[in-house]
């Protein structure tokens, strides 16, 4: 099956030249990607087409065999919460909220996702954050009180939660000291083979790159030139 299909892709913020150009992409079922490209060259803005954040200017994108791309903004919200999983580079936690709220918030919006866990839902939220090296301390503390590495790991369990079908990661472990990389990583292999999720990876971190079984450079990827089309 494929997860994620881009045809003729194109997207400029407003009044910017090109920033992507892609042909065609094709990413199946069960593939760990790893996707790596210089410093503004459009890695993040090409995750939030996929998430649905932003739309192509023109072009489409498919996702789990849907016409993601023109779908309604509704349906898409929809769509996102039942089958995509995403740490944001900004973590995009709610900080108002505690720390077990936060993963369990896209169980709210997801009946799929609730379904799965059975009733389970503090209990797995708990198991991934342990997993994660959380003390159990921080679970009902606001997570605007957490250093940015526990809150980087928050964000991970949130994506994970509910073993989503797509997992979207934008530099996950940016703000990761060694051995809690390691722990993330680890979890994050793990929850993907347990459930063959599919795994679109961006990072600067070249030794994880070993780890993944495709890697793509968005510059390979990528046709436009940075000028106005
Ligand atoms: N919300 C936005 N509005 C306008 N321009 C943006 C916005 N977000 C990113 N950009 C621009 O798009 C380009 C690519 O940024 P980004 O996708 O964040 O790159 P990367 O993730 O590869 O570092 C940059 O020139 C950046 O300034
Ligand atoms: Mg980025």
């Amino acid at each position: 099956m494929t997860i994620i299909e881009i045809s003729d892709l194109t997207f400029h913020w407003p009044k910017q030249p090109t920033l992507l150009d892609i042909p065609s992409l094709t990413i199946r079922r069960g593939e760990k990607t790893f996707l790596k490209g210089p410093s503004g060259s459009g890695k993040s803005t090409l995750l939030s087409l996929l998430a649905g954040i932003n739309l192509p200017t023109t072009g489409t994108i498919r996702l789990l065999d849907q016409p993601f791309s023109s779908l309604s903004a509704t349906q898409r919200d929809r769509f996102r919460a039942d089958n995509m999983g995403y740490i944001f580079q900004m973590f995009n936690l709610l900080p108002y909220l505690s720390v077990i709220d936060n993963v369990l918030l896209p169980c709210r919006f997801s009946d799929s996702r609730r379904q799965l866990l059975n009733g389970q839902l503090p209990q797995e939220a708990r198991r991934l954050l342990t997993q994660l090296h959380l003390p159990d301390a921080c679970l009902h503390r606001p997570v605007s009180t957490l250093s940015i590495g526990q809150q980087q790991r928050v964000a991970a369990a949130r994506a994970l939660i509910g073993r989503p079908p797509l997992l979207i990661a934008d530099e996950p472990t940016s703000a990761l000291d060694h051995d809690n990389r390691e722990a993330f990583i680890n979890l994050l292999m793990e929850e993907c083979e347990r459930q063959n999720m599919t795994l679109l990876f961006v990072s600067h971190d070249a030794s994880l790159e070993h780890l993944f079984d495709r890697h793509l450079s968005l510059s390979s990827l990528n046709r436009a030139t940075g000028e106005y089309a």
